[in-house]
């Protein structure tokens, strides 16, 4: 379901050119959990910004779903986005104003659509991570674990065929961050999610079905030394 071919992304800084990403291929087959893990400034998040249509890549190939990314116009590309992504951020990026069920549905709603089905499908999206309770509280009156959870059914809304996500965990305690894996896990799980997750944290390697260690902008085949 993705394929990623040689991908090179450098940024040039005045005189300076940085190669983030020096060659990467790999491919993620439906409903796998894959974890970017890396020393700072390996390439991990900028990877990420490539796959996730964010960035757009120096050369080399994305392949999303039979679609090859590269040939898509920029108004293609941000439609493919709405539609067939999800993305989770290290701060949840909620509105503040409205409330969780209201954060959740946003992305339906400027999607287009009718207000009951979207209204039910976040209802849904929000008892899936565990937060039925919680409809109308706003981003303030909840933990940080569960505005990341709101986050991740948020994220969920369009049922896109790839979620993205950076450090989900980086602003969590160790329970809330336990709380934030444990969704994710049961998500692939019970949905059959195919989930993308850069991640510092050596113990959230036990929820991954793999990891693509990254090093000096490419993949290592093991875990590089400390
Ligand atoms: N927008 C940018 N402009 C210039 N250089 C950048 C930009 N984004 C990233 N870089 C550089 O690319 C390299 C990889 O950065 P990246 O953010 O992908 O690392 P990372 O593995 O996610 O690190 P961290 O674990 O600290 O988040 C770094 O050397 C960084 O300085
Ligand atoms: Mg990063």
């Amino acid at each position: 379901m993705i394929k990623v071919t040689n991908l090179k992304k450098d940024f040039v800084m005045g005189e300076v050119v940085v190669h983030a990403l020096r060659g990467v291929s790999f491919e993620v087959a439906r409903g796998e959990f894959v974890g970017i893990m890396g020393h700072s400034g390996s390439g991990k998040s900028t990877l990420l910004r490539q796959l996730g249509l964010i960035d757009e890549p120096t050369s080399g190939e994305i392949i999303l779903d039979n679609h090859p990314t590269h040939e898509l116009s920029e108004k293609e590309r941000s439609r493919f986005r709405l539609t067939r992504l999800g993305y989770i951020f290290q701060e949840f990026a909620l509105i503040p104003e409205l409330t969780a069920i209201e954060n959740v549905f946003l992305p339906a709603m400027m999607r287009g659509g009718n207000h009951e089905e979207y209204y039910q499908k976040a209802e849904e999206m929000l008892r899936i991570v565990g937060l039925a309770d919680r409809l109308n509280h706003r981003p303030a009156e909840l933990s940080g674990g569960q505005q990341q959870r709101v986050a991740v059914a948020r994220s969920l809304i369009n049922s896109p065929s790839v979620l993205f996500a950076d450090e989900p965990t980086a602003n969590l305690d160790s329970h809330a961050s336990q709380t934030v894996m444990d969704t994710f896990k049961n998500l692939n799980q019970t949905l059959q999610q195919t989930i993308i997750i850069v991640t510092h944290e050596p113990e959230d390697s036990q929820y991954l079905d793999r990891v693509l260690w990254m090093k000096d902008g490419r993949l290592s085949l093991k875990k590089p030394k400390i």
